[in-house]
């Protein structure tokens, strides 16, 4: 793989587009070129795009910027239209269970089998001498999926690679730690946080949740009749409460302990189906892991020791190109496009 190039890593979330170019090299990876850009509210929403030509603009004006020559982008995709389900099959050669998959798709999607497209992954979880593995079923909405690639080919862009985020998620934090044991990753966005078990190098539970930082900043708006602008201030640290902060501290409690109960009910469903191998710890990554303690809180809260991400730990960059403070404090949200940005262009 060494000297291949790699995909342009574009995650198009709902408060910004995150772009992150890595390259190749015999001592590892090398960060080429990384940013962030707001996107207007509403553009993208539930992982659609509400607004392609919108995105559209940011993500040119984006790449001009970082000064990307490349035209090979991958994405990912999230949301309401992309269905992950675990299935247990009796386990055949590659191209049988390809034909299998497809007769046996229908039932787990809640979408005509027409109207989606359609992967898997063979979890190869039977061990020696069994004869039934778990596949990871994959379907995406076309119509959806189409809007992305459309907006991209209007600015000229190839997709060559559409991932779903908890994959991409996982595949940032398996490069860039080289771990497999029982991890919990969380990201927190702006709009949904994704949560993914991942044992052995394979995804054992990943859901979407619908909830993100963009929840703090509506409450905040709302409490202190603020507009979004000046509630995204207060909530970033920003700007000071004043005396507002008692308030303040109590939008931030009671939010972020609803995050910690979805994250809870994921760790139970783990558990009573994994009694025997606890999870290690949880990793933490998005806008959101950058609330001020959560990662106390959620160690305090799960029992489970807590880490936020840095996808570039293991990976060199030109500090006379990129900022070693910019890249620090933007890391945990370049998660996503930081696993999209490993993959080889396919062709
Ligand atoms: N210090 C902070 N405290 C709380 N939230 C923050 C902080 N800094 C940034 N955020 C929030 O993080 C969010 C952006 O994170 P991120 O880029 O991961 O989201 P996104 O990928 O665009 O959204 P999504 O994945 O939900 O579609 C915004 O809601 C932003 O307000
Ligand atoms: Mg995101």
């Amino acid at each position: 793989m060494k000297g291949q190039n790699l995909t342009i890593g574009l995650d198009i979330g709902s408060h910004a587009v995150k772009i992150c170019e890595l390259k190749d090299t015999k001592s590892g990876l090398q960060l080429i070129s990384l940013g962030s850009a707001r996107l207007p509210e509403g553009a993208v929403d539930d992982g659609e795009l509400r607004d392609p030509d919108a995105v559209a603009l940011t993500i040119k004006a984006l790449m001009k910027n970082l000064k990307i020559k490349s035209k090979k982008v991958g994405i990912s995709i999230s949301g309401y239209s992309v269905i992950l389900k675990k299935i247990n099959l009796a386990v055949m050669g590659d191209t049988e269970l390809e034909e299998h998959i497809q007769s046996e798709a229908e039932q787990y999607i809640p979408f005509d089998i027409s109207e989606v497209y359609l992967d898997f992954q063979d979890l190869k979880t039977g061990s020696e001498g069994e004869d039934r593995t778990d596949v990871m079923l994959v379907a995406a909405k076309k119509d959806v999926v189409d809007i992305y690639l459309d907006m991209l080919k209007s600015i000229g862009l190839k997709t060559v690679l559409v991932d779903v985020d908890a994959f991409a998620l996982e595949n940032s934090f398996e490069v860039t730690s080289g771990q497999e044991g029982n991890i919990l990753l969380v990201d927190i966005g702006s709009s949904k946080m994704n949560i993914n078990i991942i044992s052995g190098g394979a995804s054992l539970f990943a859901r979407d949740i619908a909830f993100g930082s963009r929840q703090l900043t509506e409450l905040i708006q709302d409490k202190f009749d603020l507009s979004f602008e000046d509630a995204e201030a207060l909530k970033t640290g920003a700007a000071e409460p004043g005396d507002n902060s008692e308030d303040l501290e109590e939008i931030f409690v009671s939010t972020t302990t609803q995050w910690a109960l979805e994250i809870k009910k994921a760790i139970d469903f783990y558990n009573s189906n994994f009694p025997d191998s606890p999870l290690e710890k949880l990793v933490l990554s998005g806008g959101g892991a950058r609330v001020k303690g959560l990662d106390t809180f959620f160690a305090e809260d799960t029992g489970i020791p807590v880490e936020v991400f840095n996808p570039f730990i293991s990976v060199t960059a030109d500090d006379k190109k990129i900022d070693p403070d910019y890249l620090q404090y933007i890391a945990p949200e370049m998660a996503i496009s930081m696993g999209l940005a490993t993959r080889p262009v396919p062709f």
